[in-house]
Parts: C-alpha cells; structure tokens; sequence
C-alpha cells in the first residue's frame, strides 16, 4: 500500500541550509509529490543550492516574500497546495544580537502570514484541491481538517501499532479510524488530494539552556534567551495557537544544530572549515566548552518526511542527533581531517594552531540537548548518520564544492566576518 504521502508540497526558504537539503530528497523519496520553493533570497538563501533541479518538472522556485500574502495566497491556490512545509527564518544567532529586527520580522510576521493563508485556504475554501478561493465551503474545509487531525498516522510501516494520541486510536493501524476510512486521498493519484498539513521547522533552543545533566523533552517549558530564539519561541506559539484555535492541521518539530553540505559559512562547522582551508585564526567562543547536538542535515530531513507521513496534528516532535560535543572537541576535529587530508599549513603546522579563544557571545547558551524518545518511539525515526560519518562527509562535500563556497565568500560575507570577529 503506498502511504499517504503529501503531493503539492511549498517550501517556504527551500534554497538555505536545510530547505535544500529537504527539496532534494523529498523530491528523490516522493515520487509523486509537486514542490514549490518561496525564497526570498537573502543573504542566507543561495539559487546554486538547487541549480540543478532548474529542469525538473516537479520543481518552481518563486523568489519571493513569505511577508507577502497576497502572494502566498496566490501560490496557495495556483498550486493547491496541500502542505507546508515551513523553513523560512533568519537562522542565526550572533545576527539576531547584533540586527534583531529581521528575525521579527520573517520569523513572528512571516510565520504569522503564513498561517493565515493556510487557513484561508484550507480552513474556508472547499479543500487544498478547490481552485476557487474562500467563498462557503468553511464545512467542507473543517470537516476535511478534523479529519486530518485525526487520521494521519495512518498506512506507514514505520509507526506500528501503539497508541499515540491518548484517544484510544492506534498509529499505524488504520487508515482512517475516526472518519471512517472517508480520505480517498490518501496514496491513490487519481483520488482527491491528501488531507493539509502545515509543518513548521523549529530548534531545540526555544526550550532555553540546559545545565551539565537532563534533557530537551516535548513538555520542556519555553525559556529562550536569544533574540533568534524568542523569534522561533513566538512562532511556534502562533503555530500551535492556530491548531488549538481553529483547528489548522499544524504539526511542530523543534531540532537540535544541524550540520552538512550547503551550510552557510556563518554557523559554527562550515566557518571553521572555511577558516581552517584558508589557513585563518578560528574562532571557539569563551572557553570551548559549551555543548550542542549535532545531528546530519539529511537525518533532519528524514525525520520531516516521516513526521509529514505519520505525525499528527497539533503534536510536537523533538528531532535531535544523540550526539552531544562541545564546540572546542568539534573544532580540533575539523582541524585533524583536515590535516590528513589535505597536508598540514605552509611550513608544518598543524590546524589546531590556529585555534583561537575569543570574547564570548552575549548570553551564550551552555548546553543544548535533546530528548528524542516520543519521535523514535511512535514514529520510528533515527538518525542514521553517525558523527565520525556524517562529518567527514561534510569535510568532502566543501572540499569538493570549492566553487560554491567561493561564490558565497563574497563582499558582503568579508564585511559580515570583519564585523562580528574583528574586534574581538
Ligand atoms: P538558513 O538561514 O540557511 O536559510 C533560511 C532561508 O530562508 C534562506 O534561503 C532565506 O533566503 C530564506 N528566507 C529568509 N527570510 C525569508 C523571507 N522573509 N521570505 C522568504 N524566504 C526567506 O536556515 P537553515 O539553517 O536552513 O534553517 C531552516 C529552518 O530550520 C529555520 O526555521 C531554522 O530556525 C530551523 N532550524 C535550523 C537548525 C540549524 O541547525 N540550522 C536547527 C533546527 C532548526
Ligand atoms: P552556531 O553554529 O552559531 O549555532 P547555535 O548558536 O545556533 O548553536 O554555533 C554553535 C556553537 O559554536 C555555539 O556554542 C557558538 C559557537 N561558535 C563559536 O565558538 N565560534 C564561532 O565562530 C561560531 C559561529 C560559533
């Protein structure tokens, strides 16, 4: 049986880090699906991520604004889009110290807008598949939304057979236990379209900073301490409302640091690879010992496509990587891969030499690290990529791809890194 996969995907910010990894393999795993990617290009969003996929039927990108409802609700209709699939935000910390103003903007508005249309859409026109907008069709679209709440976990193997949701229903165990198998959507091309889901890709650091012991879980109270991720914390919260308020078919998933190909040269890994080719100082913030878990951008990827097939509205998931280091070990790392593989400095030296210390970052969270039970448990997610793996894989795709780091060491990033490490 095929599972109820979704078909007529937009990706909101598919051309950074993560959106790109996500377009590839949704597009590679769901053979039937349709994407489109609204980017609006920032510095972070980079067209060469996806150039590739230009000629692909199955793929549009639209550069564009996710502030821009007017234009959303174009796409939404246009397309019938039956999932979102919510990327877009200024990712990055030490940014939102020092120029906040963006991230409330994409991140809460941007959020925000998006929400709207997708209950514009789902929630008052007669469905995702209804080309028509918004006029009297507010039961057909709740009906199709309650549904959804309630049935979505239904025909992966992944999930087996326990109870997930406290409502008796049993995941994985029927296709549409509460609506009487009436969702003739579901993995059959030539039927209506699945049921909407809209998920929105949130971080680990909402839930604050932990001490030297204990977990991230679903229930960790929101404590965050960064412009960034106050942003993020806002934006679930709207995200979350719009499911206890309206019913809006709205799944949240909150990962741990991500690494990978494609990672802008800002975050921690790819700077320091960046750094350490171009034989320049590399950067560990206060002493080196604050801890994050690192999980592979294509196991993140993963675990969305598996929460998009068998999660269920208005709940959570954790996603993280089992994988906690601290930022100084992750640093000497890079530094020995990169020795063996592409010989020590001019004149000898080791990369480790150019390690370092420097003025910490304002609020600088300790440590992060995730619970990821519920999402392992009850929809049989992993990662799969191990650390010793997944970063010498990353080491190789820069190595490999000295042309796209090139073309994204331009002007404006030199000016960015005088500005954030030269005084400090
Ligand atoms: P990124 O900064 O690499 O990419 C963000 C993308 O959003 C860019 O392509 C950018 O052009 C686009 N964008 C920004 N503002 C926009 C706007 N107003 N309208 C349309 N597009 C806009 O980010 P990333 O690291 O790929 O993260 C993607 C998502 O995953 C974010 O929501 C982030 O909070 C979340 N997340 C990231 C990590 C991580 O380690 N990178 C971990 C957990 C969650
Ligand atoms: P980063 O990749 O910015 O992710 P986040 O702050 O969202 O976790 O940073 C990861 C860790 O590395 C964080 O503890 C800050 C630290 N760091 C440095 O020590 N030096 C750097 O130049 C950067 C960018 C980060």
């Amino acid at each position: 049986m095929t599972p109820p996969l979704p078909r007529k995907i937009l990706v909101t910010g598919g051309a950074g880090f993560i959106g790109a990894n996500f377009v590839r393999l949704a597009l590679a795993e769901l053979p039937e699906c349709r994407i489109v990617n609204l980017d609006r290009l920032t510095y972070a969003g980079n067209p060469a991520n996806l150039a590739d996929l230009e000629d692909q039927p199955r793929y549009r990108f639209v550069h564009g604004d996710i502030r821009d409802r007017e234009l959303v609700d174009s796409i939404m209709a246009e397309e019938m889009i039956d999932t979102v699939v919510h990327f877009a935000a200024e990712s990055h910390v030490d940014r939102s110290i020092t120029d906040p103003d963006a991230f409330i903007e994409t991140n809460i508005t941007g959020t925000f807008t998006l929400l709207e249309a997708a209950r514009a859409r789902w929630l008052t026109a007669a469905g995702p598949g209804d080309t028509t907008t918004g006029t009297g069709g507010a039961g057909a679209g709740a009906a199709n939304t309650s549904a959804a709440a309630a049935n979505h976990n239904g025909g992966t193997t992944a999930v087996g057979e326990t109870e997930i949701d406290g409502s008796g229903r049993k995941a994985g165990a029927e296709r549409n236990p509460v609506a009487g198998d009436a969702d003739p959507g579901i993995g059959d091309p030539a039927a209506a379209p699945p049921s909407p889901r809209f998920l929105h890709v949130s971080t680990d650091e909402v839930y604050g900073s932990l001490g030297p012991t204990g977990y991230f879980t679903e229930e960790t109270p929101y404590d965050p301490r960064s412009p960034y991720s106050a942003s993020k914390a806002a934006a679930d919260h709207l995200a979350r409302a719009y499911f206890h308020t309206y019913r809006l078919p709205v799944l949240v998933t909150n990962c741990s640091n991500n690494y990978g190909p494609y990672q802008f040269p800002e975050k921690l890994i790819p700077l320091i690879i960046n750094n350490a080719l171009e034989g320049r100082e590399l950067p560990v913030y206060g002493d080196g010992r604050n801890v994050r878990d690192w999980l592979f951008v294509t196991d993140h990827c993963r675990a969305l496509l598996t929460v998009l097939a068998a999660g269920l509205p208005g709940e959570t998931y954790n996603i993280g990587g089992n994988n906690e280091q601290e930022n100084i070990a992750i640093v000497e790392i890079i530094c020995d891969l990169l020795d063996e593989r592409v010989g020590p400095l001019p004149g000898g030296a080791p990369r480790r030499s150019l390690i370092r210390f420097v003025t910490d970052r304002p609020g600088h969270d300790r440590r992060y690290a995730i619970d990821a039970g519920k999402i392992e448990r009850e929809l049989g997610w992993e990662p799969a990529v191990g650390f010793t793996e997944g970063i010498a894989r990353t080491i190789d795709w820069y190595l490999g791809n000295r042309a796209w780091l090139d073309g994204v060491l331009d002007g404006s990033y030199r000016e960015y890194y005088r500005r954030m490490y030269a005084h400090r």
